[in-house]
């Protein structure tokens, strides 16, 4: 599985994979990587999804001064998440809920739903962006929430759940 990591180029899925345990992975422990594109989307948005969680829990520690507050990594974070959601889509072609996928046949028949809820987590890191970069980040600190809230607008429809959940 880590070998094809390295088709998704620097998206920094062997940097984050590990701080995520506490994520479920959905579906299940599948652990095939199969080569068809829908196998390497799968592949692809795994890797964006830990990506994109990586960001929002540097994010949420520094808004709750759990780990040390950096104005400048704050603010990237907040401009990379902005990219990263606009990367989700990409990673949902058609039928591509492929074994070991948590991705319900929903998205397909609801696709402009979801692209919408796609666009709503970028909204809300676009408005977290802007207020880090214009105020720094006590300006941008309440907008770390809705950011995290937008994650369970898309996966309470169309995220399947684990199995092995607690
Ligand atoms: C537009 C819909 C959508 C949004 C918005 C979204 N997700 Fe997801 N996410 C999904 C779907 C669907 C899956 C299941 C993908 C699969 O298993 O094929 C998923 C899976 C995941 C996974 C599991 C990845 C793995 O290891 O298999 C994590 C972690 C995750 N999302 C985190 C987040 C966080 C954090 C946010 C918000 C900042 C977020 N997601 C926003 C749709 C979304």
């Amino acid at each position: 599985m880590k070998n094809t990591v390295s088709k998704l180029g620097s998206l920094g899925v062997l940097l984050v994979s590990t701080s995520l345990v506490a994520c479920s992975p959905g579906g299940g422990g599948g652990t095939t990587a199969d080569d068809t594109p829908e196998g390497q989307a799968f592949t692809f948005r795994q890797g964006l999804m830990r990506t994109i969680a990586y960001k929002v829990a540097r994010l949420r520690g520094m808004a709750q001064g759990e780990i040390p507050a950096d104005e400048e990594a704050f603010k990237k974070s907040a401009n990379d998440l902005v990219t990263l959601a606009g990367m989700i889509t990409e990673g949902f072609i058609p039928n591509s809920d492929v074994e070991g996928s948590a991705a319900l046949p929903a998205i397909w028949m609801n696709w402009s739903d979801f692209q919408q809820k796609a666009m709503d987590l970028q909204s809300a890191a676009q408005n977290l962006a802007q207020a880090a970069n214009n105020g720094g980040m006590s300006a941008a600190q309440s907008l770390v929430q809705p950011v995290g809230q937008s994650c369970g607008g898309c996966h309470r429809p169309y995220r399947r759940r684990a199995e092995t959940e607690e």
